[in-house]
């Protein structure tokens, strides 16, 4: 008997291949029915009869229980998750920019359709399994404030700017073949995807819903080799931090900003594509997670993560937010 769950898969860019590879490798109870694509003329290591360049035959299969959307375009992704969730499939997404855009959204058709079934670890730090920490572990710690490294290419970038006093178009570019990158690779080094990645944190962190246009930023775009080189001469470093802070009249202070950081700095010593989250809570006190922030299987193994929580009907509680959702 084929008791795998059915899935149709959005994407085969860098994150879609690694979800396909680890769920071959690993021999997991998934089968990949569908896999729709945009580009038709491009050659791809699956079987043809797997591929659609047609959203609506996954969509409308009602033996597709499960959709796993990583495209890179937003909008479409939207129209595709908004879809799946009003017919009752679970879905999974890597996709920052389409959820922390649209939070209100998906939260009202997840109340309207009576569907829990939608997760997003992959969203944020790929491999380090921030949001299922906050959702449930952190579930009732009140928390003071999360610090951060959340992009991995810009991380790449300043960290090949300072230890090998690369250029900054070269480090780019290497974040890109490496698949770091987001397609539009403005988003990693404007701040922006680290912003996306923010708004996701303070919904299961503080329980709030803040639209990533509200979100102070500024980029790595903006800082000169000069400054990495005056930094590196004090033993300091720049690193692009996001931030939450709780301040002391219960007011939300989200930041996403490049800053000089001191050698005693937890998050100091964290280079490349490495990601990092401090958490501080009222009772836990100090945490750091470190982990691979970007990556083909670095994000496929968070995706894969997220695939098997909704197969054991896990879904996110959103204890912070709901008393926001009867108050509101
Ligand atoms: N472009 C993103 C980054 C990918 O560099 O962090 C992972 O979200």
């Amino acid at each position: 008997m084929n008791t795998k769950i059915k899935t149709g898969l959005f994407g085969f860019g860098t994150v879609g291949q690694g979800v396909y590879k680890i769920i071959k490798e690993a021999n997991l109870p998934f089968e990949i029915k569908k896999i729709c694509v945009r580009d038709t003329q491009k050659s791809r290591e699956v079987e043809a009869s797997l591929l659609t360049f047609d959203p609506q035959e996954i969509l409308e299969d009602e033996e597709i229980e499960l959709i796993v959307e990583v495209i890179s375009d937003s909008d479409s992704a939207w129209n595709i998750v908004a879809q799946a969730l009003q017919k009752g499939k679970a879905v999974v997404t890597a996709n920052k920019k389409m959820v922390a855009e649209n939070l209100e959204g998906l939260l009202r058709l997840q109340e309207q359709y009576h569907n829990p079934k939608f997760r997003f670890e992959a969203a944020v730090a790929a491999a380090i399994p921030i949001l299922n920490l906050l959702d449930d572990y952190f579930a009732h710690e009140p928390l003071k404030s999360v610090r951060g490294i959340l992009n991995g290419s810009s991380n790449f970038i300043l960290s090949k700017m300072y230890a090998e006093a690369q250029p900054y178009e070269e480090a780019l570019k290497e974040a890109r073949q490496k698949g770091f990158a987001e397609a539009d690779p403005t988003l990693d080094v404007s701040g922006q995807d680290a912003r996306n990645k923010l708004s996701l944190i303070a919904l299961l962190a503080f329980g709030k819903i803040i639209p990533p246009h509200e979100i102070p930023v500024q980029g790595i775009d903006t800082v000169s080799a000069k400054e990495i080189g005056e930094a590196k001469d004090k033993n300091q470093k720049i690193k692009q931090i996001a931030e939450i802070m709780l301040d002391e009249n219960q007011n939300l202070n989200l930041s996403v900003t490049p800053q000089l950081i001191s050698a005693n700095d937890p998050l100091f010593s964290v280079d490349e594509e490495y990601n990092a989250v401090l958490l501080e809570g009222q009772f836990s006190g100090t945490q750091k997670l470190y982990g691979k922030g970007a990556g083909e299987f670095p994000t496929g193994t968070a995706v894969v993560a997220d695939m098997l929580a909704i197969a054991a009907g896990k879904y996110y509680r959103y204890e912070k937010l709901k008393p926001e959702l009867v108050a509101g």
